[in-house]
């Protein structure tokens, strides 16, 4: 009487998640092969075979604040595809967006297929916005791995994020955009920017606050970009404009696909990968983001089920079928209190787990708990890597992306682990971003026309 029972799953489910939990040895170990990487990326002779590829994004400056104008946006690289009409003044800025889906078959289609849905779309919204007659500059998010050349010219490596449209790789997705615009004849675009979300969110949170030099991206998929050096980045070749910085992106998603995490990933990240879309590509990705969180989840309590370790050994249809676990249940069942379980019930009777006892609930919130603080750990080490390189004494990370947004200890689980693996003299904040790649877009094209308009009024 009198003493509350004490909620622990049980030893058996304790030990068989042992391997799920990343301890600071293991962490450091990562941090120190992923500095490797990202020097292997950034070099010009190991470049070519570097797995996180570092790459330049031609975009040298951040916004100071004074960048003013009306822009559209494309936004494709996440759960949905967005149009969007920007209008920046002085320290406010105005925005209207339309979502569009993109089909399951025109993910998997044709690229020329994928870019006429993207240009029809385009032109719907500038019709419905009534500013079909105006030619506007257009600011394009594409957060995929592009290998650049230029601000406007963006190769596609590789595609992520359950994305296999033919055609498209290593091709230059500004000019098959450009193409079918002009297929279609009836809008006037310029297009003045190709970036990446990550690109996005950082311009975007620098708008607000100066200190920010790092953009992450825990989402459907995962990925950082941050301010480096211009001479550090050995495969840039383009002019300074003045801030002797470029934005890197690191297309830290693929870290690992040479075998560098296989010391860390279990039989379920192996499982996922066999199954994906891009099997052995994006092994760090899976093991973090959205796309994946919750089937890393559905996997282990599939195998403790069949193993008798939980639900009674009896599990349902829906538990074992592929995708069929969200990763927003991981979001809903850890944002209870400890110790209730009401999203839990919901989303066991959701799934013909009726029969769930509270050790169950205990065990799976368990179970979410590790898949969950795993990924938080893995993004913390790469964003501890970044800010022991960069040497920075106050750094402001900016962040978007829907794990991060809607995972109610995310943001702390970061913090903390963050803490103990950087190097305690630097100052850090972790600030949400007000849709970095809306507005991002519209940031990276109007710094563009601002260093432009610089540069002509200096040489006249
Ligand atoms: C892509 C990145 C992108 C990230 C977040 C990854 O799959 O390769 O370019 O930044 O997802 O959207």
């Amino acid at each position: 009487m009198g003493y509350k029972r004490v909620v622990q799953a049980t030893p058996l489910i304790r030990e068989r998640c042992r391997e799920l939990v990343l301890d600071n040895d293991k962490l450091r170990k990562i941090m120190e092969v992923f500095l490797n990487n990202v020097h292997r990326g950034l070099r010009k002779d190991t470049h070519p075979t570097s797995i996180v590829k570092c790459f330049p994004t031609y975009v040298q400056d951040l916004p100071n604040g004074t960048e003013t104008g009306k822009f559209l946006a494309l936004d494709l690289g996440g759960t949905n595809f967005r149009v969007l009409l920007i209008e920046l003044s002085h320290e406010h800025f105005e925005m209207k967006s339309k979502i569009f889906a993109i089909p399951q078959h025109i993910m998997l289609g044709s690229g020329e297929q994928l870019f006429d849905h993207i240009a029809e779309c385009l032109a719907i919204f500038v019709k419905e916005e009534r500013v079909a007659d105006q030619k506007l500059p257009l600011g394009f998010t594409f957060s995929f791995p592009l290998s650049q050349t230029g601000l406007t010219v963006g190769y596609l490596e590789r595609w992520t994020k359950g994305f296999n449209c033919s055609n498209v790789v290593g091709n230059d997705v500004v000019q098959m955009l450009n193409e079918a615009i002009d297929r279609r004849g009836d809008i006037q675009i310029e297009i003045c920017a190709i970036l990446n979300d990550t690109t996005g969110t950082l311009m975007s949170c620098a708008w607000k606050n100066h200190n920010t030099r790092i953009g992450l991206i825990v989402g459907t998929g995962s990925n950082a970009c941050y301010v480096e050096k211009q001479e550090n980045a050995e495969t840039w070749n383009d002019v300074d404009m003045g801030s002797g910085n470029v934005l890197i992106n690191l297309e830290w998603g693929a870290f690992g696909d040479d075998g560098a995490l296989d010391f860390v990933r279990t039989e379920y990240d192996e499982d996922i990968d066999r199954n994906s879309v891009n099997p052995s590509k994006q092994k760090q990705e899976k093991m973090i983001s959205g796309m994946y969180m919750g089937e890393i989840v559905r996997l282990a309590l599939e195998r403790f089920t069949k193993d008798g370790l939980l639900f009674g050994g009896k599990g349902s249809d829906m538990l074992f079928e592929r995708g069929r676990f969200y990763t927003k249940y991981v979001s809903e069942i850890e944002s209870d209190p400890p110790g209730v379980f009401n999203n839990l019930r919901d989303i066991c009777e959701e799934l013909g787990l009726k029969h769930a006892s509270e050790q169950d609930y205990i065990n799976v919130r368990y179970i979410c708990e590790c898949v969950s603080r795993r990924s938080a750990h893995l993004v913390s080490a790469g964003l501890a890597t970044l800010l022991n390189k960069m040497g920075e004494k106050k750094v402001t990370i900016g962040i978007d992306g829907s794990v991060y947004r809607f995972h109610p200890h995310f943001h702390n689980l970061m913090m903390e682990k963050i803490k103990e693996l950087a190097d305690p003299s630097i100052e850090f904040d972790l600030m949400l971003s007000e849709d970095g790649s809306g507005r991002g877009a519209a940031l990276v094209a109007a710094v563009a026309a601002r260093l432009q308009k610089e540069k002509q009024a200096v040489q006249t």
